[in-house]
């Protein structure tokens, strides 16, 4: 069971209130989240090593509590879009410590960033570099970007393929001098100035030979910008990408094993290049927010389906599903679930949880064990549902989405409430 709610008198209980007295308030399903695990874990972060920025990655999980949980502990704020800049900037982020990214980001999108002060512009096209020039020109304002590159490593769960990924839309790459030529036409400008270079090679990823690699090729990109430049890149830029436990017998790193590792990759490859060593920024999202969250459903149905070889698998039918976890069905992720009502002798039996919406694919927990005695009326939690469910969240079959609830200290307060199916009536125009 990986993540913080423990079982008191049998009921599961999360930030200090049992499960069934947060369902009979908030109702199912919800996405209940440890206020404290969410802050420690960002303080953690920040505080790992004083010369190393943290940005936390807001599409992991964004709202504006959240965006002033992370301003107190000291983070910085990546945001991808339009949408998750207005969240930032509602909440009274500080823009200076806002990262924006995103391989299309809008003129208007830009030119709000410029506007608010953002502190800087990723950039990841050539247009892009045009259109920001252009805009900072406009503005009279000089806007600090990084470039990110491509550094041809592709990361998967617990291993990197090298030199396989230059296929795909994000980034200027390192071939062909693609971005060395980035580089340059932001120095053309006397209205951008560039800070740094930006990689990331993925997510979910608990080996750090993909960093190493990356962070031998950005500080090759680096010596080559000041031999052919004369200038010192003052930032690097390791993206996010860090693994978090969502069964047993995964097995991340502290925030502290992993930034002071980051740091002595980059130490040593700056030292090898004969560079001054820039300072290093990382983005972890997941790693921040995906450990402190369960998702509370409650069990509708229950089926026994006969299997090849006499054998039956038990389908668990619950409340939600893949409108409120895509990731299931979109990357075959593995999560863990338990029954979080009651505790129960029975024996456990191989059971697999799934949602409510009108395909086969809607699976929530692919294989769980249960109690066998698992009945309709059973609370359900799934772990470690905090990063990229509610942020990636549908309203498939016209679902409304589940709340989000932050539980501190025995409190428990509403950070997005549920939607309704008025929420959802409001934007269809045919109502008379
Ligand atoms: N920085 C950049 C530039 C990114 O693209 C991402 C994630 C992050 C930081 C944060 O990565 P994290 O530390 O959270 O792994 N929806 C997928 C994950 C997609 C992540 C996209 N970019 C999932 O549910 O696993």
């Amino acid at each position: 069971w990986p993540l913080t709610a423990r079982r008191v008198d049998g009921v599961l209980s999360i930030g200090g209130v049992g499960v069934t007295d947060l369902v009979a308030e908030h109702g199912t399903p919800a996405l209940f989240m440890d206020e404290h695990d969410v802050r420690s874990r960002a303080r953690s972060y920040a505080s790992a090593f004083d010369d190393v920025d943290v940005y936390y990655a807001g599409k992991a999980f964004l709202c504006t509590t959240m965006a002033r949980w992370i301003a107190d502990e000291g983070l910085g704020l990546d945001v991808c879009t339009g949408g998750e800049l207005a969240v930032a900037l509602a909440a009274g982020f500080p823009a200076g410590r806002i990262a924006l990214h995103g391989n299309n980001k809008t003129r208007a999108e830009l030119r709000r960033a410029v506007d608010a002060g953002v502190g800087h512009v990723i950039v990841d096209s050539f247009d892009e570099i045009d259109r920001l020039a252009l805009i900072a020109t406009t503005a009279g304002i000089r806007q600090r970007v990084l470039v990110r590159v491509t550094v041809g490593v592709e990361a998967h769960t617990h291993e990197f393929i090298a030199t396989a990924h230059e296929d795909q839309k994000f980034g200027f790459s390192l071939r062909d001098g693609v971005a060395e030529r980035a580089v340059a036409q932001v120095l053309a400008s006397d209205w951008l100035e560039l800070a740094g270079l930006h990689s990331h090679i993925g997510s979910q990823i608990f080996d750090t030979a993909g960093f190493e690699v990356a962070a031998h090729r950005v500080v090759g990109l680096a010596a080559r910008i000041r031999d052919a430049h004369g200038v010192e890149v003052g930032e690097l830029d390791l993206g996010g990408g860090l693994g978090i436990a969502y069964v047993s017998g995964d097995d991340p790193q502290t925030p502290k094993q992993t930034v002071d590792r980051l740091v002595s990759i980059v130490e040593r490859e700056c030292a090898a290049a004969g560079l001054r060593v820039p300072r290093l920024s990382v983005e972890p999202g997941r790693a921040i927010v995906g450990p402190s969250t369960i998702t509370v459903y409650e069990i509708g149905t229950v089926k026994q389906v006969a299997l090849d070889g006499g054998l039956t698998r038990t389908y668990v039918s619950v409340d939600g599903g893949m409108s409120d976890n895509i990731r299931t069905a979109l990357y075959d992720a593995e999560y863990t679930c338990l029954l979080a009502n009651r505790e129960s002798a029975a024996a456990p039996t191989p059971a697999r949880v799934v949602g409510k919406h009108c395909e086969s694919g809607d699976i929530v927990v692919r294989d769980a064990w249960l109690p066998s005695d698992i009945a309709p009326g059973d609370l359900l939690a799934v772990a470690a549902t905090g990063a990229y469910c509610r942020s990636m969240a549908s309203n498939y079959n016209h679902v409304p989405r589940p709340p989000v609830v932050a539980v501190r200290e025995g409190r428990a307060s509403v950070l997005l409430r549920r939607e309704t199916e008025d929420d959802l009536l409001r934007l269809d125009v045919g109502i008379g």
